[in-house]
């Protein structure tokens, strides 16, 4: 019998450090596998599981997974396995493997973990041959299985994988630290203190840079950026001329492993001690230690686990001949790489990093890292620098259009900080379009944004005004008195809209003059950029809600959860994924009495079948006639007494709260960048507007003139479907009605 051309049995397993979302991409591996009628093992404890077989190597059905989306670390377990690096250790896990026939491996863990297991795939075949010599394999069943189908997906919380943008669990720690910053720059701020605070991330500051940009922490100090031996010079330097200028909080946060360019290791003891001696500091350290690890996983470490558990298993099946691929991500596509690749690059950045070689260590880390770099060090500046000699004092304007969004402030805190760092004057209009035709305009100061990094809502003001052509001549007349050069409105469909008739109003007026849109709507309905500023805070806002209303149920029930979006169902759709839902319904697909029937006899299967909960999540307008309360009510009606049903419409809720760590880190990133091309749109003879987005994962600029070619003005959205709806198949694999079967004894 020769061997088979795909895996024939499939296991999972989670390894190395645990991080927030192993569950998920658990959860869709095993759900894939099954809608693809593949058999599939859980593989406990992590590569100790494979080598002590028994019951760590259990076959599951689709309820073992269910409930697990929400819970932080892995439901799998993980652990660090002397046996397994052993080869008596790595031959056991064969014969454990195909005792069940599983030739097939899914591993969630780090670059240590993915290591261990390719050699364990490079050597496969021989220990197959040593079984069989030893007695302990069937000849014929190692002829069948002669090959061992290996993918990766990395998890761990420090981003430090090459081959993917984001790693499992690195947002979620994000969350956690930005938290715990929030909540410490009170207490700092309270006392006049300074903290000095230590983050994971063996080998690598991007918990720590990203963490400082989405905190306004006032120094960082990372493991690729060794500072020389004089850095308790330069930090008390920042830190003093802060104090000067009445900052109230100092934050220093310091990536476990920094040490300075000799190799010295610089521990959050040396920052204190420096401090308090050379600044008469009152200083406290905190380490967040495992606090990092820990927690429910943020909706994108749900959403990006589930994307990659799914495509791990198609990667298996429809390209079995493929060398072994690491799952990865690039802006919001899947991408795969060969692992072992990917594996050496981390390792050589590693090295790099080790032998205290800053410039190459950053280049390697890659464009956005140095970016984010460069941006947190003009943030964090007691004063701009001086305007260069020879250049024009630019007087920019910033203002918002539409409705209020998290990321609002952190946005306007970049643009003054920039503009006013390139020597140019911002000036803060006051509620939107509206108070630009009032001209409640004023200048703004380098402090004056002080704790904006945080706060909720638009300090500004904003409106959904949108002008006519009268009102439009009228608002380029008052910046023409007031000398403005370029406007910055950072908005959604409003905003947009206002923008471009202002636009139109400064052309026909003789003088065209430049406008930056920055998208900021957690609708996430705006052209040209993949994610808008607060869509992933009220990603989050609703999954919160739904973990609670899942919790708060009663028996058996069905929730139907009404979100945002209006005629976008990205909240809808991600959201959904992120929740567990198991029916979406979009404004893009709309609805039909047929569908509904469909989906209410699947529902009714699946409560016959033992299932406890039902979760509908839909968008804000899918269908003016089927409305959220007519759902509940057919549910309801035609439950057969098999469940409740209740209704929740979140409403205003998922615009409130502080921005999430990436809200944050999004809204800075892509001001600075608009901010920039706005001066240099102002500084040119023939100055263009634009939007400008995040595609595939680049800051990238799209004429404002082509917003009414890339959008259908009646269903404000995009023309083209956004990047969401290709992942509607993940969505519906992963809802599959469970169906009759208990958990597998372990
Ligand atoms: O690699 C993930 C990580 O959390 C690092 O950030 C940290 O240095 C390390 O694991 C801690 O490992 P352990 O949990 O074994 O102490």
């Amino acid at each position: 019998m020769g061997q088979s051309r795909v895996p024939s049995k499939l296991a999972v397993l989670t390894s190395g450090g645990d991080a927030a979302g192993m569950n998920a991409a658990v959860r869709a591996v095993v759900r894939t596998g099954l809608a693809a009628e593949l058999d599939v093992f859980a593989v406990y404890e992590g590569l100790q599981g494979l080598v002590d077989g028994g019951d760590r190597i259990t076959p599951m059905t689709s309820p073992d997974v269910s409930g697990i989306l929400h819970v932080g670390g892995t439901v799998l377990g993980t652990a660090r396995s002397q046996d397994f690096r052993t080869r008596d250790g790595r031959r056991r896990a064969a014969l454990n493997l195909l005792e069940r026939e599983i030739d097939g491996l899914v591993v969630i863990g780090g670059d240590g973990s993915l290591t261990g297991t390719d050699v364990f795939r490079e050597e496969w075949p021989e220990l197959l041959d040593e079984l069989v010599t030893a007695g302990l394999l069937d000849p014929d069943r190692a002829d069948e299985h002669r090959r061992l189908w290996l993918v990766g997906i990395v998890g761990s919380i420090d981003n430090d994988m090459s081959g993917t943008d984001m790693t499992i669990g690195a947002d979620t720690a994000l969350h956690r630290i930005v938290e715990a910053v929030d909540a410490i720059q009170s207490t700092a701020s309270s006392h006049q203190r300074t903290f000095v605070i230590e983050v994971m991330g063996r080998r690598c500051g991007y918990l720590a840079l990203m963490g400082g940009l989405a905190t306004g922490a006032n120094f960082v100090l990372i493991p690729e950026n060794p500072p020389s031996a004089d850095w308790k010079d330069a930090m008390c330097d920042v830190l003093s001329g802060g104090r000067t200028i009445g900052r109230r909080a100092n934050i220093v946060l310091v990536a476990e492993g920094t040490t300075d360019v000799d190799g010295n290791s610089i521990a959050v003891a040396d920052v204190k001690q420096a401090l308090e001696e050379r600044l008469g500091e009152d200083a406290r350290i905190t380490i967040l230690g495992h606090v990092q690890r820990g927690g429910s996983p943020s909706a994108f470490d749900r959403y990006m686990g589930t994307v990659m558990g799914y495509a791990a298993v198609k990667q298996l099946l429809e390209r079995p001949d493929d060398e072994p691929q690491l799952i990865g991500i690039q802006g919001h596509r899947v991408v795969s790489s060969p692992l072992m690749d990917c594996v050496a690059k981390t390792q050589s950045i590693a090295e790099v990093i080790a032998n205290g070689d800053p410039v190459e260590a950053m280049q390697m880390r890659g464009g956005s890292f140095t970016r984010s770099h460069e941006l947190l060090r003009t943030i964090v500046r007691a004063r701009p620098r001086r305007i260069e000699v020879g250049e024009r004092r630019l007087r920019l304007a910033v203002l918002h259009g539409g409705g209020p969004v998290p990321g609002m402030n952190t946005a306007v805190r970049i643009a003054l900080r920039v503009a006013m760092d390139r020597g140019h004057t911002l000036l803060g209009v006051h509620d939107g379009f509206r108070g630009l035709l009032d001209s409640t305009l004023d200048e703004m100061g380098w402090m004056s944004v002080s704790g904006w990094v945080s706060e909720p809502g638009a300090e500004l003001g904003t409106d959904d005004f949108v002008p006519d052509r009268e009102q439009a001549a009228h608002m380029a007349r008052q910046l023409a008195i007031h000398h403005v050069d370029g406007l910055l409105m950072i908005g959604g469909w409003a905003g947009y809209e206002a923008a471009l008739a202002l636009s139109d109003a400064t052309a026909g007026a003789g003088r065209p003059w430049p406008i930056v849109c920055v998208p900021a709507s957690v609708s996430n309905n705006l052209p040209a950029t993949d994610m808008s500023i607060g869509a992933d805070s009220a990603l989050n806002s609703i999954v919160s809600d739904v973990d609670k209303i899942k919790e708060a149920a009663m028996g058996n029930q069905i929730d139907v959860v009404e979100v945002m979006g209006k005629e976008c169902g990205f909240l809808a759709l991600v959201s959904g994924m992120a929740t567990g839902a198991e029916l979406v319904y979009v404004p893009e697909e709309g609805l039909s009495l047929r569908r509904l029937q469909d989906d209410l006899a699947t529902l009714q299967a699946g409560f016959q079948c033992g299932k406890r909960r039902g979760l509908v999540v839909r968008g804000g307008d899918p269908d003016a006639f089927y409305t959220t309360k007519f759902i509940e009510d057919l549910f309801e009606h035609e439950s057969d007494g098999l469940f409740d049903v209740r209704s929740a419409i979140l409403g205003q809720v998922q615009r409130g709260g502080h921005p999430s760590p990436f809200d944050r880190i999004h809204a800075t990133r892509l001001t600075a960048a608009a901010v920039e091309h706005l001066i240099a749109q102002a500084q040119s003879e023939q100055p263009d507007s634009a939007m400008v987005g995040l595609r595939r994962g680049r800051v990238e600029f799209t004429p404002l003139a082509d917003f009414p070619k890339l959008v259908d003005p009646t269903a404000r959205r995009p023309r083209k479907a956004g990047w969401w709806m290709a992942l509607r198949p993940i969505a519906d694999t992963m809802a599959t009605a469970p169906t009759a079967g208990t958990r597998a004894p372990r």
